[in-house]
């Protein structure tokens, strides 16, 4: 390892571990902030009203800090993966098992479109998963008043495509530039963190992300991952004969 590398590697085991030591204090005083929060809710002194919008803000504020850290935390986690062959449409419906109660509530009407016999990918399976989920949330975020969610997966020569599209408010050139940025955010309490999550995933299983959008229309985004051959070939023994 070069001693740039070293000094890295040092850096970014050191932020991570003060992510975690940051967490556990905070979610302590959230915990006590919430508790606060309840004692206070049922009193109509308007000193305790006073002191509820106030504890209200730094529960808020909580909060953001617990995101930007779980984002963090997240985008740490990337460099050390473990790959298995990864099915692409199970990912999409076990996630949106989990994700289409989120999305009912904010009038999101989610559509997939998985192509049947979809082959693996060779991937990190819970990483792929929140590569998915920050695409969702983002999407999910671009369309306050509702809107329509499409997840495709299709082949795509040798790739596998995973595409979502969202009828969002899309992004401008400028923040098409930037978003790929470590801590870009338009959003007042964004963590900048969703999207070079995504890339870094993208990248660390040896695909590409490309980003289409078109301001007040809506925004797609494309994720390119190789399909996985050393799967196909121990399941299919006939592409493994020589002809003679
Ligand atoms: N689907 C989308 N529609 C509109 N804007 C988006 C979308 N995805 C990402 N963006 C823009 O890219 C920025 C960076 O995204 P991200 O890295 O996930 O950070 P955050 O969500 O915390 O703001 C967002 O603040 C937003 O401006
Ligand atoms: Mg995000």
């Amino acid at each position: 390892m070069s001693r740039y590398a070293e000094g890295y590697a040092e850096i970014a085991s050191l932020a991570g571990g003060l992510a975690h030591e940051i967490r556990n204090p905070l979610s302590t005083i959230s915990m006590n902030l919430d508790l606060l929060v309840e004692d206070l809710a049922t009193s109509d002194e308007p000193r305790d009203r006073r002191m509820l919008d106030k504890l209200h803000t730094v529960q808020s504020e909580c909060r953001h800090l617990e995101e930007i850290l779980d984002a963090f935390l997240q985008f740490a986690r990337v460099s050390s993966l473990e790959f298995v062959p990864v099915d692409l449409n199970n990912l999409v419906s076990s996630f949106l098992d989990f994700y289409r109660p989120q999305a009912d509530d904010t009038g999101i009407d989610i559509s997939p479109h998985l192509e049947p016999g979809l082959p693996t990918v060779d991937g990190d399976d819970p990483l792929l998963r929140q590569m998915l989920m920050n695409l969702c949330r983002n999407a999910t975020e671009a369309m306050p008043e509702g809107g329509r969610l499409e997840i495709q997966t299709a082949v795509d020569g040798d790739h596998v495509a995973l595409v979502v599209i969202d009828n969002g408010h899309g992004i401008d050139a400028t923040a098409r530039e930037k978003m790929f940025d470590t801590f870009f955010s338009t959003r007042p309490s964004g963590s900048g963190l969703g999207l070079p999550t995504v890339r870094k995933i993208a990248q660390a299983h040896h695909g590409t992300i490309a980003c289409e959008s078109e301001p007040g229309q809506g925004t797609k985004f494309t994720i390119r991952l190789p399909i996985d051959t050393s799967d196909q070939l121990s399941d299919d023994p006939g592409d493994n004969q020589i002809d003679s």
